[in-house]
């Protein structure tokens, strides 16, 4: 059997799929499909300090290959994960990644503390949320934003950090060197593309807000150049995502340089996509005799 486990920031993971933050909610609805201790982690819902209800409806927009959404962060607030939901994660034998969205970098670093506290294994810091009217991607869009957030996670965690960007900005590298500056452990890629519909009829925007981030298929090929350039730029660890629908399209991301991937939008067009992204993989590597280990970045660019 070919070798799909990873070890980044000190975290074992057991293969490289894991399920993206907002895909999957908190497990319960996909743990009546299969065992979610085949994943390699799950990366939860996007939380905030307090409990949120989300944007107004309609939230969610298909597109062609792809669809928009503009969910506003509906989330029980931290508190309630910690006593609620990751208890009932805990059950299961994969790592638990929080994802957090403050409007302050002192929300995220309280945040931060809590989530130490309570002992999950990752913590995802969203600076790419592009739906919430404060904070999110506003700090995610600059050097300055990402530096302020990430360092005062950094000053009171004892947990490896992820900062997931946003691809809504003209250098994805120079993000990522800021990440990396105030301390990040590891970068995260990407969230959505800021898109818009309009209804014909009405003459409307189709989405409530607006606005919504594009995610699914159509943006795969975005998501692979950027974690190519993030590859080239920092020494961190990546976590690849962006459109992956099959076990091949997670290899795209592993040679792009990422070691772990997730799997998001797939999640709501099949529930066992995961699971069939990583059973995919398994079938590839046992062909080909390789780890996973030794296809990350192993991509040769055309002289
Ligand atoms: O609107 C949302 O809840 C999306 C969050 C995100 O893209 O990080």
């Amino acid at each position: 059997m070919a070798n799909l486990s990873v070890n980044i920031c000190g975290v074992p993971f057991k293969n490289p799929v894991t399920v993206a933050s907002g895909t999957f909610g908190f497990g319960r609805e996909f743990s009546d499909f299969y065992d979610l201790s085949r994943l390699g982690g799950i990366m939860v819902k996007g939380l905030t300090p307090a409990k949120r209800d989300g944007n107004k409806p309609p939230r969610i927009a298909e597109t062609p290959l792809g669809m928009l959404n503009s969910v506003g962060l509906q989330n029980p607030g931290v508190d309630a994960f910690i006593k609620t939901e990751l208890p009932w994660l805990r059950q299961f034998d994969t790592n638990i990644i929080a994802n957090i969205t403050g409007t302050t970098p002192e929300e995220y670093a309280e945040m931060v503390e809590k989530l130490c506290d309570a002992r999950v294994d990752m913590i995802e810091i969203n600076v790419s949320c592009p739906n919430v009217k404060e904070g999110g991607a506003l700090f995610g869009a600059s050097v300055k934003g990402i530096t302020d957030v990430v360092s005062a996670c950094r000053k009171v965690s004892t947990l490896p950090l992820i900062v997931k960007l946003s691809p809504n900005v003209t250098d994805i590298a120079e993000m990522a060197r800021a990440a990396e500056g105030a301390g990040a452990d590891s970068i995260s890629l990407i969230n959505t593309l800021l898109g818009m519909r309009i209804d014909l009829a009405t003459r409307k925007p189709i989405l409530g807000n607006n606005l919504g981030g594009l995610s699914g298929p159509a943006v795969k090929p975005v998501a692979v150049r950027m974690v190519y350039q993030v590859a080239q730029a920092v020494k961190l660890p990546i976590i690849g995502m962006g459109g992956i629908m099959t076990a091949e399209d997670a290899e795209e991301f592993l040679l792009a340089g990422a070691s772990v991937i997730s799997v998001g939008t797939a999640n709501l067009v099949d529930p066992f996509a995961a699971l069939k992204v990583l059973e995919g993989l398994e079938r590839k590597l046992d062909s080909t005799g390789e780890a996973v280990c030794d296809i990350i970045g192993a991509v040769t660019l055309n002289s």
